[in-house]
């Protein structure tokens, strides 16, 4: 069970709590369809049964152990090309909120929460386009809170890394309150010092790492992460001084730590 956050505005004032379900992210995606959902409105389960990851994954996550819920936000002008502010929001966000709980993680280009080299958090951003603008986001968060133990040897949870249990109330009041301070501070005032902030906490920014190119069986190259496009393409620096960017399609494991 799920309470309304207290201090928010509007993000989680409508607050759908559902035991059980297939993908909060479909939910609220068919809540969209149906015009039934509202700004901010957040649909939070215990258990999904098939949860949705990125590059058509699969999230897996233990009953009543972690957060899985799904946001959705309805835009008034929010253009195709800002779309990444989103991911920088709420990658950025969720930092914030682990590093109050003193746990100090970084993001994997584009959105994966890690600590080290294991992943302890992923988000999923569904928009939907009309015309040059996004009418809406479903934002979904998967955070590993109080699992112990994982079938994916690559993954982890705040537990684990810390030896302590969480309430998963206390964590999911305070990112949604750090995240709607985030969201209306760039919806009044623009991106700011965001891109800088998700630079400072995004693994091997600015740093020689090999990468893998998907297209191209898994080859290898050495490159070094000097920006994020728009549409949140890598542009990385290559060994002979040449500039490229990269789509998530294109590659594959980054790199290590
Ligand atoms: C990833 O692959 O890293 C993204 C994982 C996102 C998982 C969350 S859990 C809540 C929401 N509902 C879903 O079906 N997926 C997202």
């Amino acid at each position: 069970m799920y309470k309304i956050p207290a201090k928010t505005l509007f993000l989680g004032k409508d607050l759908k709590y559902l035991p059980s379900c297939h993908s909060t992210n479909d939910i609220a995606s068919d809540l969209i369809e149906k015009n039934t959902a509202k700004n901010g409105m957040v649909v939070i389960t215990d258990h999904q049964t098939n949860g949705k990851g990125q590059r058509g994954n699969v999230w897996i996550s233990a009953p009543e152990e972690n957060l899985t819920f799904s946001m959705v936000l309805i835009h008034k002008q929010l253009e195709i090309h800002q779309q990444f502010n989103l991911t920088l929001i709420v990658s950025i966000s969720i930092i914030e909120t682990l590093k109050e709980l003193g746990v100090i993680c970084q993001i994997k280009w584009p959105n994966d929460i890690y600590y080290g080299n294991k992943k302890v958090g992923g988000i999923l951003i569904n928009n939907s386009i009309q015309g040059n603008y996004i009418s809406d986001s479903v934002v979904g968060v998967g955070l590993n809170v109080n699992q112990s133990e994982f079938e994916i040897a690559t993954a982890t949870s705040l537990k684990n890394i810390s030896g302590r249990f969480f309430d998963n109330q206390v964590i999911f009041e305070r990112l949604l309150e750090i995240l709607e301070v985030e969201w209306l501070k760039f919806t009044e005032k623009g991106i700011g010092t965001l891109k800088m902030r998700y630079f400072r906490s995004l693994l091997g920014f600015g740093k020689w790492r090999t990468f893998q190119l998907l297209s191209e069986e898994n080859k290898h190259f050495t490159a070094k992460i000097v920006d994020i496009g728009d549409l949140g393409r890598l542009k990385v620096e290559l060994q002979d001084g040449t500039f490229k960017e990269f789509d998530l399609k294109e590659l594959g494991w980054l790199f290590e730590g």
